[in-house]
């Protein structure tokens, strides 16, 4: 058992779980070299001392004129701004925004038909700037603005955040003239969440920005410093970086459960990063998202009962709201006086307690991150800590946590069977695989 914490942001402790003492002896060396390259492929590292001032003077202008963003964007690209607009209480957001990540035609065509260029701008998000759900969708949804108010008016409703120099979306970008914002070309689409990407749908549904990024930075900063005095183990980030690649080979599947429904998206987003990081070489560890209470009812059975393949990450939220209390009904059955007089938290709590209870019972490894309060600086917090774990578990495994092989494969395929000149050959090949050759 153990207990690490920053500040008052998030508090990590962890029960039957164990670390391989050789990667222990790397860890100060693996998570040194991974700082080292924080101007490199571990852009993200630097992402919280960028000025960010442009991207929230640009997000709040729009705010002033539009009452709803339409993100169009998939993958790393939208999972983290999903995260952030569901984790968020109502109060922290002032103006909607909505992500269509997926082109399933019937949620294209359901948002097509409620979508009124009056007052929503359109915010296009692909760090390639070449991606095919992304690009339909904005091409998609300009013709509609365009319809309505011509060049002049898709120029106004239309933003685009793609690389500086190359790439469609960036071309388009530049002869239409709209607002564009940079993706800096070193930083992964999954690990994006705080530059542009993130921060600018969220500058504009009211986010405070500014606690976000220092949340990360606080993560960040205190991991270099724990480095420095030579007392990494010290650190949550690196420490479980250490305790998960240690169960990597061992645990084929990490559970992330979390105990709160705005949490959903942040479950999402993790598993993104944790699948397309650590997937690769013939090696990785298939994540999976958990929703409490809910899942209660669906995996927890497997998890007690099933092969012991798994390890779990909770998340549990405090600061919660002391005033749903269970009436004291005298309807009530006698049964329901257990829970009379409680508040809803306390049950709720009870819930993730015995969940947690049978999962130690059986002595499978489970270890808690506690957020006292959900609030930005803790949100930023949350996404540093799980970017750190990850990208530094890919150098404790000699992974490369940056690329995605797999994932442009099936974009080449995809690309060479749209009819993609330069990717010809891959649509010839998909072609075959499919056995479709000879139908055409
Ligand atoms: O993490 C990644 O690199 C991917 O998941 C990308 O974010 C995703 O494929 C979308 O790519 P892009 O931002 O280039 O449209």
């Amino acid at each position: 058992m153990y207990r690490l914490q920053i500040e008052n942001i998030l508090i990590l402790s962890g029960s039957n779980v164990f670390f391989d003492r050789a990667l222990e002896s790397s860890l100060k060396a693996q998570a040194q070299a991974l700082f080292a390259r924080k101007h490199e492929e571990a852009f993200f590292l630097s992402c919280p001392e960028t000025d960010i001032t442009p991207i929230v003077q640009g997000a709040k202008a729009l705010a002033q004129r539009f009452k709803k963003m339409l993100v169009l964007g998939i993958g790393g690209s939208a999972l983290g701004t999903i995260a952030a607009i569901q984790a968020l209480p109502l109060q922290a957001k002032e103006r909607q925004v909505v992500v269509l990540s997926n082109l399933d035609p019937f949620t294209v065509g359901e948002t097509l038909d409620r979508f009124d260029p009056h007052d929503t701008v359109v915010c296009c998000v692909t760090k390639s700037g070449s991606t095919v759900e992304t690009l339909v969708q904005t091409e998609v949804f300009a013709e509609k603005i365009y319809d309505s108010f011509g060049r002049r008016g898709l120029e106004e409703r239309l933003v685009i955040i793609t690389d500086p120099d190359s790439g469609p979306a960036r071309r388009i970008a530049r002869s239409l003239g709209c607002l564009s914002f940079d993706v800096p070309p070193k930083l992964g689409g999954r690990y994006s969440v705080l530059s542009a990407v993130g921060l600018f749908p969220l500058a504009f549904a009211g986010v405070d920005c500014t606690s976000l990024v220092q949340g990360a930075s606080k993560v960040f900063g205190t991991a270099e410093a724990s480095l420095r005095m030579e007392r990494p183990l010290d650190h949550p980030s690196l420490f479980s970086a250490l305790v998960h690649a240690s169960m990597f080979s061992s645990k084929s599947v990490r559970v992330l459960w979390a105990y709160g429904d705005r949490l959903q998206g942040f479950v999402q987003w993790f598993c993104q990063l944790w699948a397309e990081s650590l997937g690769k070489d013939g090696r990785g560890q298939t994540p999976v998202g958990a929703i409490g209470s809910t899942d209660q009812h669906s995996l927890l059975q497997l998890f007690i009962g099933g092969p012991d393949d798994k390890c779990y990450t909770f998340l549990t939220l405090g600061n919660p709201r002391h005033d749903l209390v269970v009436p004291l009904d005298p309807l009530l059955d006698e049964a329901i006086q257990e829970f009379a007089g409680k508040t809803v938290f306390e049950c709720f709590d009870a819930l993730r307690m015995g969940t947690m209870a049978a999962l130690l019972e059986k002595g499978l490894p489970v270890v808690r991150i506690h957020i006292p309060n959900l609030d930005a600086t803790a949100l930023g917090a949350l996404f540093a800590h799980f970017e750190l774990e990850t990208a530094l578990s890919g150098f404790l495994l000699g992974l490369n946590p940056f690329d995605q092989p797999g994932v442009e494969a099936g974009k080449a395929f995809a690309h060479g069977l749209l009819g993609r000149a330069d990717k010809a050959h891959f649509g010839l090949v998909a072609r075959k695989l499919l056995g479709e050759e000879k139908d055409g």
